[in-house]
C-alpha cells in the first residue's frame, strides 16, 4: 500500500532514499518524508503530496548516511504534512515509518496520553514511536526495544527505525506487510518492494512474517519476535531496472499494455508440451494421481485478479470438465469458508502482497487445504505461503490498473485448464489445438495492439458519457467485468458489467441514448444470442461498441472493434485487450492521472 525504504552505508542518504520513494510512489501518493540520522540527531522532512513535492523541499545540507523513507497511502487520518512519516518520539530520538494498520492503536494512544504523551499527528503509526520510546527507558538495544514495542501491537506492520543514538543501525519487521533487504558493497538497503532496491543491488532478502532485522553498512542478521536468531539464503531479482522506466512511453499504463505480447511469451515459455499436447507446469508440485484426485476448484484473488480468476475458472471447467469457481478473497476469508480435502484452491496475486488473499490463503491451509499460487512477483508472500503455483514472469507491473498481469495470469489459467485437461477427457486433437491457440496469442495481441489509434479515437469519442454499460455472455462476462473496472478505474466513468443475458431482468431500464453499452461479442455458439440483446440496445436509442470477430449488421452497433479470431476458450483473452485501449485513452481524453488513479494503490497490504 504505502511503500518504505532504507539505507545504511557511506554514502549520503536523502538522494537514495528520495530516488527509492520515487520508483515506490505507485504503491501510495498521498503524502511522503525522509528522515536522516545526522551529528547532533535526527533531521526529518515530510509534505503532503508526490514524492517530487517532497524532493523540491529537502534541503541541500539534508546529510547523514543512515536514513528511512516513506510514500503514504492514508488509513488513519487524511493526507497532511503531520500525519506523513517519518514519525518521533517525543525526545526526537527515534523515527519510524510503518505499513499496515495497528488495530489496537485507540487503546495504546489513550494509555500514552495518559502518561504523559503529546501526539503530532492522528496516525496509528506513531503509538509505534512512542512505545519504542518507552521501552528504551529498560532496554539498552535498538532491537531490544523494537521486540518489545511491537508484543504490545495487534495487527499489521511492515517498519523501519531509525535511532539518533545508534546510527550503525536501522531495524526492520515485517508482519503482515512486505519487507525486503538489499545486498550491497558495504551498504544496505531495506524496501517494501524491490523497486526500490534494484538500481543498486540484485541481491535480496525477503523478510517472513514475525520477522526483525538489524541492518548495517556491513550486513544484517535476522531474528524472530522472541529474539531467536533466523537464517536467510539471498535470492537473486531477474527484473531489469528498466522495467520500472515508462521508456519513452506517456505512462506506465500503456506501456505495459504494450509489454502484453513479450510479456505471454514469458508466461508461456518452455510451458507448451506439444509432443503430448499438454502444458508442462512443474511448480505445481501434483503429479498426474493428485490432478485427477481434485473434484472441485476454488479460486481466489482480489479486483483484477478476481476477474482474472473467473477467466480462469471458465477454462478449467471447459478444458478439464472440472467444477470451478472464483470468488473474492476479501469476501471468502470471512465467511468461515469449508475447505473441502478434495478441492484445489488457487490464489491469484499480481503482487502476491495483497492481504485479504494471503490471509484467505492462511485460513485455507490452516484448515488442511492444497493452495496454489498463481502470481507475479517471485518470492512474495502470497508466492512463498502456496504450496505450489505458476509464476507468470510477466515483468513488474507498475501502473496501478492491472493490464499485463491480467493477461499473463489468463494465459496460465489456459496452461492449467489445459494440463488438469490432458489427465482427464480432453483429447489429444484438443489439446494440440489449444496449444496451438496458445502460441498464436502473442502476435493476436500485437494486431490488436496495432488498432491502437482507431480505438483511441472511439475512446475519446464516449469518454464524455456519464456512464457506460459492458456486457458479455458466458466466456465474454468476465471480460465485460474486467473491461467495466479498468474504465471507471482509471477514467473514472463510471461502469457497470451485466451478463448479456440478465440486462432484460433490470438494467435495460437504465438503456437510453446517454448510456452506450459495449457488447463482447466472440464468434461462438451465443453469437445470435448476443445480436439479439444488441438488438434490444438499440430498440431502445442506446449507441452499441461491439468488440468481436465479425462486423455485424450496422443496425446492431454504431461502432466495432474487431479482433483476431483463436480457439473459442481463449478468445476472452484478447477480448480483454481492446477494452484496455479503451480505458486508458478515455482516461487520458479526460487529463486523469492514469498511472495513480485517485484514493487507490498498487497492491493492498491491509484489510
Ligand atoms: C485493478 C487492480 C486491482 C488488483 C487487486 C489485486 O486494475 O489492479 O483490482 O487486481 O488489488 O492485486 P494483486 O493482483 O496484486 O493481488
Amino acid at each position: 500500500m504505502c511503500g518504505i525504504v532504507a539505507y545504511i552505508g557511506s554514502k549520503d542518504a536523502a538522494p537514495i532514499l528520495l530516488e527509492g520513494l520515487a520508483r515506490l510512489e505507485y504503491r501510495g501518493y498521498d503524502s511522503a518524508g525522509v528522515a536522516v540520522a545526522a551529528k547532533g540527531g535526527l533531521k526529518m522532512v515530510k509534505k503532503k503530496g508526490r514524492v517530487a513535492d517532497l524532493a523540491a523541499v529537502v534541503p541541500a545540507r539534508f546529510k547523514g548516511t543512515a536514513g528511512i523513507g516513506h510514500t503514504r497511502w492514508a488509513t488513519h487520518g487524511e493526507p497532511s504534512d503531520a500525519n506523513s512519516h517519518p514519525h518521533l518520539d517525543g525526545a526526537q530520538r527515534f523515527a519510524v515509518v510503518h505499513n499496515g494498520i495497528i488495530e489496537n492503536a485507540d487503546q495504546l494512544r489513550a494509555k500514552l496520553e495518559a502518561d504523559g504523551v503529546v501526539f503530532a499527528s492522528e496516525t496509528d503509526t506513531e503509538v509505534l514511536v512512542h512505545l519504542i520510546a518507552a521501552e528504551a527507558k529498560t532496554e539498552t538495544e535498538l532491537e531490544d526495544a523494537v521486540r518489545a514495542a511491537l508484543s504490545r501491537i495487534v495487527g499489521t506492520y511492515g517498519i523501519a527505525v531509525l535511532d539518533a543514538e545508534q546510527p550503525d543501525r536501522i531495524v526492520v519487521a515485517r508482519n503482515g506487510s512486505p519487507i525486503v533487504l538489499g545486498i550491497g558493497e558495504k551498504e544496505m538497503f531495506a524496501a517494501s518492494d524491490v523497486a526500490a532496491l534494484v538500481r543498486y543491488t540484485r541481491q535480496v532478502v525477503h523478510l517472513d512474517d514475525g520477522e526483525l532485522a538489524t541492518v548495517r553498512a556491513d550486513g544484517f542478521q535476522t531474528f524472530t519476535q522472541d529474539a531467536r536468531a533466523t537464517a536467510k539464503k539471498p535470492s537473486t531479482v531477474d527484473w531489469e531496472e528498466a522495467s520500472y522506466d515508462t521508456a519513452g512511453h506517456a505512462h506506465f499504463l500503456i506501456k505495459e499494455i504494450h509489454e502484453q505480447p513479450a510479456a505471454v511469451e514469458r508466461t508461456l515459455s518452455g510451458r507448451v508440451d506439444e509432443r503430448f499436447a499438454t502444458a508442462h507446469l512443474g511448480g505445481l508440485n501434483l503429479d498426474a494421481r493428485e490432478a485427477r484426485a481434485f473434484r472441485r476448484v476454488k479460486i481466489l484473488g482480489c479486483g483484477s485478479a478476481y476477474y482474472s480468476g473467473e477467466l480462469g475458472a471458465q477454462l478449467i471447467e471447459e478444458l478439464a470438465r472440472i467444477p470451478a469457481h472464483a470468488e473474492p478473497a476479501s469476501e471468502f476469508r470471512y465467511r468461515n469458508p469449508v475447505i473441502e480435502a478434495d478441492t484445489l484452491y488457487i490464489a491469484v496475486s499480481q503482487s502476491g502482497e495483497t492481504y485479504d488473499t494471503l490471509a484467505a490463503v492462511q485460513e485455507i491451509k490452516r484448515k488442511g487445504g492444497r493452495v496454489l499460487g498463481v502470481v507475479n512477483t517471485v518470492g512474495s508472500a502470497i508466492a512463498r505461503e502456496c504450496d505450489g503455483g505458476v509464476y507468470l514472469h510477466a515483468g513488474p507491473e507498475i501502473s496501478v490498473a492491472s493490464t499485463k498481469a491480467f493477461t499473463s495470469t489468463a494465459v496460465a489459467f489456459a496452461l492449467i485448464a489445459l494440463h488438469f485437461g490432458r489427465v482427464h477427457d480432453l483429447s489429444p486433437a484438443d489439446g494440440h489445438r489449444i496449444c496451438a491457440g496458445l502460441k498464436a496469442l502473442p502476435g493476436q495481441i500485437r494486431e490488436i495492439l496495432a488498432q491502437e489509434k482507431e480505438i483511441a479515437e472511439l475512446a475519446a469519442a464516449y469518454a464524455h458519457n456519464a456512464g457506460m454499460m459492458f456486457v458479455g455472455r458466458v466466456r465474454g462476462w468476465p471480460v465485460a467485468r474486467e473491461g467495466a473496472q479498468k474504465l471507471k478505474e482509471v477514467s473514472y466513468v463510471h461502469a457497470e458489467a451485466y451478463p448479456a443475458s440478465e440486462l432484460k431482468h433490470g438494467p435495460l431500464a437504465l438503456i437510453g441514448p446517454e448510456l452506450p453499452t459495449v457488447a463482447l461479442v466472440p464468434d461462438d455458439e451465443l453469437v445470435e444470442k448476443n445480436l439479439t440483446t444488441m438488438g434490444e440496445i438499440r430498440a431502445r436509442h442506446g449507441r452499441v461498441l461491439m468488440v468481436g470477430h465479425t462486423a455485424p449488421d450496422p443496425k446492431f452497433a454504431e461502432d466495432t472493434i474487431l479482433i483476431p479470431k483463436n480457439e473459442p476458450e481463449l478468445d476472452p483473452i484478447l477480448l480483454g485487450i481492446p477494452l484496455q485501449l479503451l480505458a486508458y485513452y478515455a482516461a487520458v481524453a479526460l487529463e486523469r492521472d492514469v498511472d495513480k488513479p485517485r484514493n487507490l494503490a498498487k497492491s493492498v497490504t491491509v484489510e
